[in-house]
């Protein structure tokens, strides 16, 4: 068992990393159906929950069945997150994470982000800041440091400890990499096995495949992983590593139909806690990810993205299911209608010869 504070999580957890513009409630409600231990929301800024900001405060929301859960804040003054962490504290999610890995410019310029990398010391008095404004598990989300000459993870691994976070999640490449090459987890691992370091590590990056999972868990060490991209139109992914590790096989892919039903429940949640409007539009780049590897499937694509309403957009589904589902019509061209009829004489001409050949049929 893995503990954040008192937050019980089961043996090498799977996490869902937190992704703006993704990781909102209805996504976070397919995920979670399908095996997420531990989630958080997207970032949120500091700046913008002090100012009351709308769109700050929606990405608050959290419901009961996704605990555990973690809120995610950045921001690069001391104040703005001691007040932030309070708005948070009484939300009352599990956890409060610290974004210090964000690479965006607009983020990083204002010193926040994974712009604290290049400087600890106020990295330390941040989280000093978040941890003394909660009595919460406050948890890290950074990269391995600014470029490839500043990687100071382990330095700033046992600092952040220091002050009392109770996890760290390490995205395996530099402010710098943004998110091109490969990450590398070669360092994550000598956190993890830093005799020093008691806090759960949990390693993140590029982890698309079961397989990848357990070689990295295996390799690395790492107390579990957290899955970003790869769950995105996929949130398989997280029962597919649990059974991958447990049993060493892999489980079937999700049909069309299994497809279509979580699209489905994604889009009526989106549209439930949004709106309409809002709720349709925010799905449309899910559809490509969710139906992604379906061959012949643009024109379908284009359906569900041009579907003005809801009702619209479940009819568009339906057809996907009609078109491309186990009983889809397009297989009964004539060619595999012939050999499926063909398939089930033969049982018939077999039976039929072993009658004749013990007499026990009149044909003759
Ligand atoms: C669309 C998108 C949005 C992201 N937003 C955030 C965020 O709000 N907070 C954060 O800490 N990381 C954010 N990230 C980084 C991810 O949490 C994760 O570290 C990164 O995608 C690498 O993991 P992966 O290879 O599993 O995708 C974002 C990544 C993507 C692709």
């Amino acid at each position: 068992m893995v503990k954040i504070g008192n937050i019980e999580l089961p043996e090498f957890p799977l996490l869902l990393a937190p992704m703006e513009d993704v990781s909102d409630p209805p996504f976070r409600a397919v995920c979670k159906a399908k095996g997420a231990d531990l989630m958080y929301t997207e970032f949120i800024s500091s700046e913008g929950l002090i100012r009351h900001a709308i769109k700050s405060k929606q990405k608050l929301d959290i419901f009961d069945y996704e605990r555990p859960i973690g809120i995610q804040i950045f921001g690069g003054d001391e104040e703005a997150m001691t007040i932030a962490t309070q708005i948070v504290d009484a939300t009352q999610p599990d956890l409060v994470d610290i974004n210090f890995g964000c690479p965006v410019k607009k983020v990083v310029c204002k010193g926040a982000g994974a712009g604290v990398l290049k400087n600890v010391p106020l990295m330390e008095r941040l989280t000093k800041a978040v941890v003394n404004s909660t009595s919460l598990p406050v948890t890290v989300k950074t990269r391995l440091g600014w470029d490839d000459n500043t990687k100071n993870i382990e330095d700033v691994a046992e600092r952040l400890q220091d002050v009392g976070i109770k996890a760290l999640s390490i995205h395996g490449r530099t402010r710098t990499q943004m998110y091109k090459g490969e990450a590398d987890w070669t360092l994550i691992a000598k956190v993890k096995n830093n005799p020093r370091i008691h806090i759960p590590i949990f390693g993140n990056g590029d982890i698309d495949s079961p397989q990848k999972a357990l070689e990295y868990k295996n390799r690395y060490g790492v107390d579990g992983v957290m899955i970003g991209r790869a769950a995105i139109g996929y949130p398989w992914i997280f029962n597919e590593i649990k059974h991958y590790i447990k049993t060493g096989e892999l489980l079937a892919p999700p049909n069309i139909a299994d497809r279509v039903d979580v699209v489905k429940k994604h889009l009526d949640f989106s549209v439930k806690w949004k709106n309409d409007v809002v709720g349709i539009f925010e799905m449309r780049p899910h559809y490509s990810q969710y139906f992604k590897g379906i061959a012949n499937f643009k024109e379908y694509r284009m359906k569900l993205v041009m579907a003005p309403t809801q009702q619209d957009v479940h009819e568009a589904l339906d057809e996907v299911l009609e078109v491309f589902g186990e009983n889809a019509v397009r297989f009964c061209k004539p060619h595999y209608l012939l050999l499926a009829f063909v398939m089930r004489k033969i049982p018939t001409i077999r039976s039929l010869r072993k009658a004749i050949a013990e007499g026990t049929t009149d044909l003759k």
